[in-house]
């Protein structure tokens, strides 16, 4: 808090920061996202190892690349995994949160409880970057640990922070972890390669009502314990 009582410039991209769902094809110039990885990488990381590694696409092989994701998707092949995002069963707190933000973006689509097939519709949106000119695409190397992958959570946030430092929007995108082995495909990229996440960068579409959802945060006095402040 500033002495004013009011947020810094970084508390608002902060807090200005939400997964858009739908974007304008306004198209991004390569110093731009090049500036955001940049700032992005100043992230730490134990004994600075840096280990974000990532392919950023546009244009013509954003495209293609696309196509071939999502049609690999559509087809129904079978979900592959490098690493797992979730719990094998969801457990509350986790299960109600999981479940408000699901149903609050599918009831702003329209799409009722059960309706799988536009739900499958709807997740098959990622793969083309929910209409994003620049699709980027994360690796982390497979013999890295877990400490490695906390690294890999702040570079990832600044890229999206820094993103609202400059008028941009963002949606990180684990979609793209469910399926690594046509993403590999896709990219010639080496087992070695864990497909982190995916991640859409570019003007949301102020129109679109997906990008209306507002998504809820506990506050720090519940999740926190705090002591010794009145000693
Ligand atoms: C690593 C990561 C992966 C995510 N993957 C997806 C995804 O594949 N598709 C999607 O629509 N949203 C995805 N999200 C967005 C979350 O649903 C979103 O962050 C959460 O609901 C909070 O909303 P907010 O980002 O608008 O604050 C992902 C978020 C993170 C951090």
């Amino acid at each position: 808090m500033l002495d004013d009582g009011s947020g810094s410039e970084v508390d608002a991209a902060i807090t200005s920061r939400r997964s858009l769902r739908a974007f304008l094809p306004t198209p991004v110039p390569r110093a731009t996202v090049e500036h955001l990885l940049d700032v992005a990488a100043r992230a730490p990381s134990g004994t600075n190892m840096q280990p974000w590694r990532g392919h950023v696409m546009a244009g013509g092989r954003l495209l293609r690349f696309c196509d071939a994701v999502e049609a690999a998707f559509l087809a129904g092949e079978p979900e592959q995994r490098d690493y797992r995002y979730y719990p094998e069963t969801f457990f509350e707190p986790y299960l109600s949160r999981r479940r408000e933000v699901g149903w609050g973006l599918y009831s702003l689509l329209g799409i009722g409880r059960g309706d799988t097939d536009k739900m499958r519709i709807q997740h098959a949106r990622n793969f083309r970057f929910f209409g994003a000119p620049i699709g980027v695409i994360f690796t982390i190397d497979r013999r890295l640990e877990i400490g490695s992958w906390l690294d890999y959570g702040m570079f990832l946030q600044n890229v999206m922070v820094a993103a609202r430092g400059i008028g941009l929007d963002t949606c990180p995108q684990a979609a793209f972890a469910g399926v690594p082995n046509t993403v590999r495909a896709a990219l010639a990229l080496p087992f070695q390669d864990v497909v982190v996440c995916g991640m859409a960068i570019g003007h949301a579409d102020p129109d679109a009502v997906e990008n209306t959802l507002r998504t809820t945060r506990v506050p720090a006095r519940e999740f926190m314990s705090f002591t010794g402040f009145e000693d």
